[in-house]
Parts: C-alpha cells; structure tokens; sequence
C-alpha cells in the first residue's frame, strides 16, 4: 500500500514553542507532523497560520481523536472535516492510534489500550479501512505505550498483525514506544518485529522519555532520543522502507534548536537511501497474507 508513497525524510512535530527554532533552521526540517484536532473545525485565523506552515513544509496531519476502539464508528462530521483537511494541506497519509479516547459518548481524556482479542483487531479494522476510504489517502496507525497489561489472546505484535491483515492501512511505528513497553512488559523487540508486516511501516515516532524510581519507563517526549532507540531505527531501516521519521519533542524543550536539528539529521542519516529491494522483499510477508500487501 506504500509503494507510491513519497519519502518525506525526516521530520518533526510542530509545537508552538518549536515555531521560531523551525523558522529559522531553513531547510534542516524536511517536513512536520501536526495534531489533526487543532485545526478540524477552527477559526479562519488558525487555519490561515496552518497554510502559512504548508508553504514551507510537507505536512501530515497526526489525530488523537478518532479512537478506532471505540463501539461507535468515527463521528461522520470529523470524518468530513478530515478529509476537508487532508485535501487542503496536500498530505500524503494521515495517522491516528491503535487505542480508544471515548468509550460510547463519553470521552476518556487519554490513548487508552484496547483488549487484544481478535475480534477487537477486526472491527479495528473495519472502522480504519471506512475512514481511509472516505478520506481517500492512506491512514498509517500507532503503536501506543500502556501501563496496566491485562491477560489477552494476543500479544500486541499479534494484535497489530491482525488487524493490518483486515486492512489496507499503513503503520506508524513509533519506536521509544516500542522500547517502553518491551521494557516495562517484558518482551523481546525483535520477536515484535518478526511478528508484524514490516512492509506496512510508512512512519516512525522518534522521542525520549522518562524512567520512575521502581524502573517503569514513561513516554513523556520530554528528552532526547536515547541510544536503544537508535540501535531499533538502524535495525528497522535495513528490513524496511521508511517513508519519513518524526522526532517528537512536546516538554522541557532545549534553549539551543541545534539539539532538536542535530537529532532530525542523525535520523536521516539512520535511515539512508534505505534498504536494498533483497533485504525488503526477505523482510516481507508470504503471499496472500494481509489484503492490502503491496
Ligand atoms: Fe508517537
């Protein structure tokens, strides 16, 4: 489903607070990743700043909202605005996570994990394969850390795996989500990493994060990013082809951009030109598995 996707390179989350170092870096930020929901339905003034950005950068917009999990499909009205939105800034794919934010029509206020039954992974499915036809570019969705891991049929590679199966969706794979919660639940990332469709992977989230007393690591995209996820992208970039890299920085934001710039650039230069076709076409699924296999 990727193939024709273009590669963005390496980018970063925009932040108001990050709006002057971005400014002023010229061109050591490939593209930017903006939250869907602050321009879905906003005032004329915001989204005139939001083409102001689009002139000067590639944009994807990244939602928080459209919590697949839930019971209910997407409200169509976001759907609407969306697609409205995606079209107007020319962007590529959209992401969103594999989470729920609203359980019936109360909202619960944060990415909360799904149980990981096959059927959830289907109507998951269902639900993202309607949004990604009706908005009519690809939808690439998250991996998102969780503290509380209840006993389920599927390990969370397995979950991903089933639904990429019932849908042509893409994969936003965010690595330091990846790394905390093989940490903090124990798993082997390179099982992880055998287990899903490789070849479905359009996007990784880069960012660093936080560790408690007891050793719980946290997602906090608060610090740079630590040297285990580097060895994960290096690892991932020689089995697939990255379409863009995004570092997420959203708190104690360092006085000089060059830190945040000198990041960007190591992550372009992780990933290269990418993999040699043998390498992908090894990482590759069999035949026939995933409908929207490429
Ligand atoms: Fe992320």
């Amino acid at each position: 489903m990727s193939a024709h996707l273009p590669h963005l390179g390496s980018g970063l989350g925009y932040r108001r607070e990050l709006a002057d170092g971005i400014a002023a870096s010229g061109t050591a930020v490939d593209w930017l990743e903006v939250i869907t929901e602050h321009y879905l339905f906003a005032p004329a003034d915001t989204r005139q700043a939001l083409r102001e950005l689009r002139s000067g950068h590639p944009l994807v917009p990244h939602g928080l909202e459209l919590s697949l999990g839930s019971p209910r499909p997407p409200d169509p009205r976001y759907v609407t605005a969306l697609a409205e939105l995606v079209q107007e800034i020319e962007a590529p794919w959209f992401s969103d996570h594999l989470c729920f934010t609203r359980s019936d029509t109360v909202s619960v206020g944060t990415l909360t994990p799904l149980p990981r039954s096959r059927a959830v992974a289907r109507d998951v499915a269902r639900r993202a394969q309607r949004v990604q036809d009706e908005v009519g570019v690809p939808l690439i969705l998250e991996n998102i850390t969780y503290h509380i891991d209840l006993p389920n049929p599927l390990s969370e590679a397995e979950f991903i795996a089933e639904v990429m199966e019932h849908c042509a969706c893409g994969l936003l794979l965010d690595l330091t989500n990846l790394d905390i919660n093989s940490r903090n639940h124990h798993y082997d990332v390179g099982d992880f990493l055998d287990t899903i469709p490789l070849e479905r992977v359009v996007q990784v989230h880069l960012a660093g994060g936080t560790q408690d007393p007891d050793g719980t690591a946290r997602d906090t995209h608060s610090a740079p990013v630590p040297e285990r996820v580097w060895g994960l992208l290096a690892e991932l970039s020689a089995r697939a082809d990255i379409k863009a890299t995004l570092l997420e920085r959203d708190q104690d934001f360092p006085e000089d951009f060059t830190e945040i710039t000198a990041e960007i650039d190591r992550a372009r230069d992780t990933v290269g030109p990418g993999p040699a076709p043998a390498a992908r076409r090894a990482a590759a699924p069999a035949p026939g598995r995933g409908r929207g296999a490429r």
